[in-house]
């Protein structure tokens, strides 16, 4: 059995996940369960990064530690990737023990190796802030075209690239004081060191052809060696014999992998060093950004390398996401968040159209809003989940029990005699051919539907049998389909299952077709997107519906502005969980002379049988929300302390009130 270690790239721990970490998350996790599914033991580790001199500035904009804000951004990433279906082993942080200890432990192997050298460096300081400046946290005119406002490295106008020291009139970007110049010792990673190492790295075939054609430019330029320390106050790991002094975050960040790692083998008892030595028969992969190459090809191998470890088996390098062809921006409303997306949609249509758009290779990949929608519908609901459906009633009203047979074992066959391509398809990371390959089997299948036509079949009682071998035909293929297509599609697949009364967690437990035995009624497994619902994505998320928190107190209003609101008592007619959120009830209210559907965030307090009948007051004449699961049509009234931590207590009138009454 192959065993494989599996990595994303670390996310910076000082904002939120947006889709351009999802695309990298969902690729890792749909190539993580393609080797599950394939039996080999594959594991997944990521972590926070989070040290650095930006999440140390953001804290103290903010007023709280580093340790608190990065704890709260882990909380937020966490959610993130549960909502979009990624399937960690482990999720640490370089801001841990475990990190700290293995960074160190590798600095002193890399510097007892003649690896680390020390020299001066000179550097802008803010001696206001009383400590150096990283080179974009130096602002001023371009030294070429003088162009205002430029960071310290490069022009934004003209290209021009440059040191903090060419700019005129420099200036902190975080005191706007004018930064002096000052010599500090560095520690440098002598990369040159490993010129020959990575050249023959690179020869085993373990990067892609782009990233090759880039590693020839940079050999070309010359391995320089890299600064690795940064001086006090900095937000990172304590260098051991130079006090005052920091890993640069970088030096850290990938090591963090391991230390993830490492958490993970002592919470299971796995064998670390296994993975880790340097003849480890065991595969080490990482997914990442073309934007993170440099680190990932050449510094990191060179690390680990110079500190007694082994190399990577290979870095996969995906290209950018870009959303209706422009690079994600703010100001343009296409930097669309993990949260925000989680809000309005399943997560599911979006694994899929990345998959569908994902080659192997760097290319930029493109979430056209239109696109999206026309594809999720034609393929997942009007060809994949459409072969279930139109073929499960005619088995139900056979008893819910398969034909015994086949009646076109041959086609069968022509889908099973793709296993190994499609196989092959995810394993290189070619993922748009394979969802090609599967919407075209999936095509053969609905054309043997109608083909068949079972529907005519079936109004001839004596027909019924043949009906339902057409039937039992269709949901064979359809299971080879749904498996080949769990890697990417986790959730549905888990509902087919179900619904065929047969676990999906094989590749191969396909070459069996399922025969004379009974499958559950059909449930839909996939619903339409609404054109709507996804172009919500791009505008403005609304204000938060906040509660009006006891601890404020809201400035004085007249009358005439209470009067705006409609408040009315409702009889709650029905009420549910919500698949998808722990939070939330679905309310179907009696308002008099209609119903309403209301979601409301109270599940922590109630369940939903306790609810049915009783009187709650309504805010009748709130805007509609769009919400992932359906649209709320206002909000019901409920008591809480601040941040609801003493419990929610929904408000009802005395009784006697029936459902429509105003509440003034
Ligand atoms: N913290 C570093 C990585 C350290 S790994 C030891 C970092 N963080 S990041 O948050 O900026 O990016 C995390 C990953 O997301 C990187 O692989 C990066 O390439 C990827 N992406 C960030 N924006 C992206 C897009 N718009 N599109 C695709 N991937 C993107 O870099
Ligand atoms: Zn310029």
């Amino acid at each position: 059995m192959r065993r494989l270690l599996v990595t994303s790239a670390l996310p910076y721990a000082n904002g939120p996940l947006h889709l351009g970490h999802i695309i990298e998350v969902v690729q890792t996790d749909i190539w993580v369960r393609f080797q599950r599914l394939r039996g080999h033991d594959c594991l997944y580790v990521c972590a926070e990064d989070a040290h650095g001199t930006p999440i140390m500035i953001r804290a103290q904009n903010e007023g709280i530690t580093p340790e608190a804000l990065i704890t709260r951004m882990a909380g937020e990433h966490q959610q993130d990737y549960r909502g979009f279906l990624i399937r960690h082993d482990q999720v640490h942080s370089t801001h841990s023990e475990e990190n700290r200890r293995i960074v160190c432990a590798m600095y002193e192997r890399l510097r007892d190796a003649g690896y680390i050298a020390r020299r001066p460096v000179r550097q802008a300081f803010d001696e206001q802030a009383n400590m150096f400046l990283p080179d974009r946290y130096v602002k001023g005119q371009c030294p070429r075209c003088g162009t205002a406002d430029q960071y310290g490295d490069s022009c934004e106008n003209c290209g021009a690239t440059y040191t903090p020291a060419d700019l005129v009139n420099p200036v902190s970007a975080v005191t706007g004081t004018t930064p002096v110049w000052r010599e500090s010792e560095h520690l440098f990673f002598r990369l040159g060191a490993f010129e020959e190492m990575l050249r023959g790295w690179l020869e085993q075939g373990a990067l892609q052809a782009q990233v090759r054609a880039k590693l020839a430019e940079w050999f070309d330029a010359g391995l320089m060696d890299w600064d690795i320390s940064r001086d006090h106050p900095y937000f990172g790991i304590e260098i051991p014999d130079a006090p005052g002094k920091y890993f640069y975050v970088w030096f850290d960040a990938p090591i963090g992998y391991l230390a993830s790692f490492r958490a993970y083998c002592d919470r299971t008892g796995t064998d670390f060093d296994s993975y880790l030595k340097p003849d480890s028969p065991h595969e080490l992969y990482h997914f990442i950004g073309k934007d993170i190459s440099y680190f990932h090809t050449l510094f990191w191998p060179a690390v680990l390398h110079g500190a007694g470890y082994r190399k990577p088996s290979a870095v996969y390098v995906h290209g950018f996401l870009t959303v209706d062809g422009q690079k994600m921006s703010k100001s343009r409303g296409t930097f669309i968040t993990a949260k925000r997306y989680l809000e309005l949609l399943p997560p599911e249509p979006l694994r899929y159209y990345f998959a569908a758009k994902l080659g192997n290779g760097l290319d930029d990949i493109d979430l056209n809003l239109a696109d999206f929608v026309a594809r999720v519908n034609s393929d997942i609901v009007g060809k994949l989940v459409n072969i279930a459906s139109r073929c499960a009633g005619f088995v139900a009203r056979s008893g819910g029990v398969l034909a015994p047979k086949l009646p076109d074992e041959a086609l069968y066959q022509a889908f099973l005699a793709e296993s190994e391509m499609i196989a092959g398809l995810y394993d290189s990371r070619d993922y748009s051919a394979a969802m090609r390959e599967l919407m075209a089997l999936a095509d053969r299948a609905n054309q043997y539907v109608d083909h068949h036509k079972p529907w005519a079949l079936a109004k001839d009682p004596a027909r019924a049998a043949e009906a339902l071998a057409i039937a039992t035909q269709g949901v064979n293929l359809f299971r080879v389909l749904i498996t080949w297509l769990s890697p990417v599609l986790p959730a549905i697949a888990e509902k087919a299952a179900a619904f065929l009364g047969s676990p999906i967690d094989r590749w191969d437990s396909v070459r069996e077709p399922l025969l004379g035995r009974p499958i559950k009624a059909y449930e839909p497994l996939a619903t339409r997107l609404e054109r709507a619902t996804v172009e919500a994505l791009v505008q403005p998320a609304p204000a938060a519906a906040a509660p009006a928190k006891a601890a404020e107190s809201p400035a004085t209003i007249q009358i005439q502005d209470f009067a705006k609101l409609d408040l009315r008592v409702a009889r709650v007619v029905n009420a549910s969980t919500v698949e998808g959120s722990d939070k939330l009830l679905r309310l179907v209210l009696d308002l008099g002379d209609h119903t309403r559907t209301v979601f409301s965030g109270i599940r922590s307090a109630y369940a939903p049988e306790q609810l049915v009948d009783r009187h709650v007051v309504l805010v009748a004449n709130l805007a509609p929300r769009k919400m992932r699961f359906g649209v709320s049509e206002g909000m019901v009234l409920c008591a809480s302390g601040q941040d609801d931590a003493g419990g929610l207590f929904l408000l009802a009138p005395d009784s006697g009130a029936v459902a429509g009454m105003k509440v003034n």
